[in-house]
Formats: C-alpha cells, structure tokens, sequence
C-alpha cells in the first residue's frame, strides 16, 4: 500500500481566494490527498496568490524561494502557484521559479484535477487562457463548518484605475440563481447556518445572464436572487459583498429590510472622499451619492452596520483631497475600514502617471486616517453596550478557551463564557458586557425555565 500523499494551501487576498482555496482543497482531497499544517511536510504545495498591492506579491516570491531549495532535495514535490499572480505573470513566472510545476489563473480553480494530471504526465503546465467557469460540481473543504462563502459573480467589468483585479479575474460570469439555491441547500443539510454571497462588484449580478437586456433593464438583479434565496431552511443568516456604490439600489435595501435572514451589514468601499480624485479613479459616483447611499440605508435600517475600503496617497492627492476622506470617515462613523496606502499594479493606468506620492506621504496619510479609524469604530462599538445581541457561534476564543466566539448580525466580533462543543453553530442571546472598537465580550442571557 502506498502512504497518502499530503497538500498544503496557502491563500493570501481577498474572500474569493478563500472561497476557490476550499473548492481547490475538495479536489485534492477528492483525489486522495490529506490535508498537512506545515508546507515542510507536503508533497504538494499550493500557494493562492493576491497581486492587489505590490507586498502581497512580494510576500509570495520569498515563500515560493524556500519551496524551489526544498524541491532540489525532494524532486516528487509538486509545486503551484495558483491565483492573481498567477494570472498576471503567466509564464514570466516560470522564468523567475523554473522549479514550478503548474501556473493556474483563478478562472482555472475548479480545474485543478486536470491540470495535475497532466503535470503528473510529466508537463509543466501553464493554464491563465480565459475562459468560461466551469459550474462547481466540486465539493468544497470548508474552513468552517457553520459560515460559508458562496460564489455568485466571478470577474470584474469596471476599470478603476488603480486596480489589478478586472485584468485577473477576466470578464463578470454570474452563476445561475438555481446553482446558487442549490449550493445554499446542500450548505445547510451539511449544518451551516450563515452564508456569505461573494463578488468584486455584486451589485453587477445578473446582468450577463441569458435574458439581461443590455441597456441595463436587467431580468436578474442580486435583490431578486435574495428573494430567489432567503427561505432556504437552515440557513439562518444572509450576508454578501463586495457592493459598488455605482450600482447600489434602494430596492436591495428594501430587501434587506424586508428579509429577516440577511443581516443588516454592507460592505460598500467608496475609495475615496474626494470628487476629483473619484473621477480620477474611474470609479463613476460622487461622494455626494455615497453619503445618500449611507443616508438611505440608516433610513430604513437604523442600526445597520457598514463597513467600507479606502486608498490613501492616490497619484495626485493633495492635503486638501485627502482631508476630505477623513471628513467622510468622521461623518459616517464606519464599523470598519480597511486602509490602504495606494500601490501602483503592472498594467493599470494610474501606475503609468507622473503624479506619484513619496511613500513617507502615504504612509503619514495611512496613519492618520487609521487612527480616525479605531476611533470612531470604538465610538460605533458603545452602542452595543448593554445590549442583547444575537450571536451565531463559530469557534472557541483561540485566547481563552473557556469562551466561544461568533459574530452579531452587523458582523461584530463577540466572546462569551461557554463551552464550544455544546454551542457549536447555535444562535445565542448575548448580553454585551464589554465593549472595544473592533469586538465585544458579554454573557449568555438567561433564559426562564419553562413553566
Ligand atoms: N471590488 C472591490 C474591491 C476589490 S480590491 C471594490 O470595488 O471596492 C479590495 C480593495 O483593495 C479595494 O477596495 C481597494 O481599497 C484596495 N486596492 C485595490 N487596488 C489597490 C492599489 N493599487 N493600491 C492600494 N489599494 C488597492
Ligand atoms: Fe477593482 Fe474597481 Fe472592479 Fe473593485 S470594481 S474589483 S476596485 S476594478
Ligand atoms: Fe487579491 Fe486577487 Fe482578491 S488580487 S484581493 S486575491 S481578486
């Protein structure tokens, strides 16, 4: 009897890396492999890259360097780099790490078996052609067994500036409302409970489905696919991102408002606070639109949490433009925001300007902004103080393991005394106790004996 060989996956970037990682871990296991902890042990290794900032590209040459020494001594080690830079480098790749054995853009993650077969028959194989998805008739190896990523549109048709993702994630391909239902009840007969709809823009879902008109009189929009999707029993909860503010519609926040399962939290990135640079973005909204966007969701949903990405040190920004992100971040009191210092990306339009800001003025305007960040997101958190919150339990507090750990429906971090194997996946009534900017701590609520 041959000894079963072992993979690890490394997955940097974003939901939609971590979501083709668990669907690529079905198929290696599917095939026979075991899943190792320590790269060191594998014989297979798969690093699923992201190419969004230059760091997150670095990060993966200096892992992929240790993994070709390891090769020279251990040859039937397979080697893949699979994701975002694989996409981009596409061959270059295999000039820089000749030791690699398969090269597969994001398109190609429900491929994964063919492709090691063939590198299995002796080729090093390249695969970043685009093409159509395959539809997932693979079943994923979740991280989690009570929270779920769920693919609804691959691919991105904007063109923002600044951004990598549409030239690696190739052209929007929406599944079909009824391979999503059916990927969502499958979910739940497994025990899941909360469902994360995923796309880079997910507001465009749809529009490339048979029947979708093109001047936008769409047939399918994500607001029917919630109604399509929100009865599935067992499914206890409904999230999805990424929303542009360019297609939101008060009608999806009518849903939400509408649907006890979809939780009221958006995820809604406006980039920046300033119109000019917006513009020079490409990113089609004012921020006027996006403080009514905000304004429209508090309207009907009070307590909704929102949560949001920026740039900082855009080419071009001045002191004066990049104040007013922080006006916008003050204004709105974001649950969070995720930073980040503007990285010029091969291939994109605003890496070939002359306008470029010194990296000490960036990482000055990152820290600033960051500090207006935690502070407002403490101020968010004080209204949890008190309060009864519905957590859905997903782990044990990695810090003490005498608490369990979940998130309240606005997607807040929460710990609380109990014991996780009786919790596991449960809806629980949480009184908040303690509050800090990006978690909360609180207590179980004590519920009447039955009479
Ligand atoms: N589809 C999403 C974003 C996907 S990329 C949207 O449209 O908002 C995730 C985040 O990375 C972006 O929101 C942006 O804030 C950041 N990002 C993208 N390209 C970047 C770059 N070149 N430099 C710095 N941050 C970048
Ligand atoms: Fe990138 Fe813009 Fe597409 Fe988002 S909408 S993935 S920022 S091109
Ligand atoms: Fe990174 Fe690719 Fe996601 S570049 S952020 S992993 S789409």
């Amino acid at each position: 009897m041959t000894t079963p060989r072992r993979y690890n996956i490394t997955t940097f970037g974003c939901q939609m890396n971590k979501a083709d990682s668990e669907r690529m871990a079905g198929i290696l296991e599917e095939m026979g492999f075991l899943s190792v902890e320590d790269p060191n042990e594998a014989d297979l290794v798969l690093y699923n890259t992201c190419t969004i900032r230059d760091n997150a590209e670095q990060k993966v040459y200096s892992y992929l360097g240790r993994q070709a020494k390891r090769k020279h001594e251990n040859p039937n080690l397979t080697l893949v780099v699979a994701g975002c830079v694989a996409q981009q480098e596409g061959e270059a790749l295999l000039r820089r790490v000749p030791e690699l054995d398969l090269v597969m853009g994001p398109q190609y993650a429900n491929q994964l078996q063919d492709l090691l077969e063939q590198v299995f028959g002796g080729s090093q194989v390249v695969a970043t052609e685009p093409i159509q998805i395959v539809e997932d008739i693979t079943k994923a190896r979740r991280d989690s067994d009570t929270t779920a990523w769920v693919n609804v549109i691959y691919g991105c048709n904007e063109r923002c500036t600044y951004c990598v993702v549409p030239n690696v994630r190739g052209i929007e391909q929406s599944r079909r409302p009824e391979a999503i239902r059916t990927e969502m009840i499958e979910l739940a007969a497994q025990g899941y409970k909360e469902v994360t709809l995923l796309g880079q823009n997910i507001d465009a879902y749809g529009r490339d489905l048979p029947g979708s008109t093109p001047e936008g009189r769409h047939k399918y929009t994500l607001t029917d696919l919630l109604y399509f999707l929100h009865d599935i029993p067992g499914i206890e909860r409904i999230r999805f991102a990424t929303s542009h503010p360019r297609y939101f519609t008060e009608r999806l926040i009518q849903a939400c408002a509408t649907l006890p399962k979809v939780c009221e939290y958006f995820h809604i990135p406006f980039q920046s606070g300033d119109n000019q640079i917006l513009k020079a973005m490409s990113r089609g909204y004012t921020h006027e639109k996006y403080r009514r966007i905000i304004h429209t969701i508090r309207h009907y949903l009070p307590d909704a949490s929102i949560t949001a990405d920026a740039i900082v040190g855009f080419p071009g920004e001045t002191e004066a433009q990049f104040q007013n992100t922080l006006d916008l971040v003050a204004e709105i009191g974001f649950d969070q925001l995720n930073t980040a210092a503007y990285s010029p990306r091969p291939g994109t339009p605003a890496a070939q300007w002359d306008n470029q800001l010194p990296d000490a003025v960036k990482a000055d305007r990152l820290q600033r902004l960051n500090h207006l960040v935690g502070t407002k997101a403490a101020e968010r958190s004080q209204r949890y103080q008190g309060r009864i919150e519905e957590i859905l339990v997903e782990g044990c507090n990695p810090r003490d393991l005498t608490q369990v750990m979940g998130r309240t429906r606005g997607n807040r971090l929460t710990f609380f005394p109990g014991d996780f194997a009786e919790l596991k996946g449960q809806l629980i009534n949480v009184k908040i106790t303690e509050v800090r900017p990006f978690s909360l701590t609180g207590e179980v609520v004590q519920r009447l004996a039955p009479v």
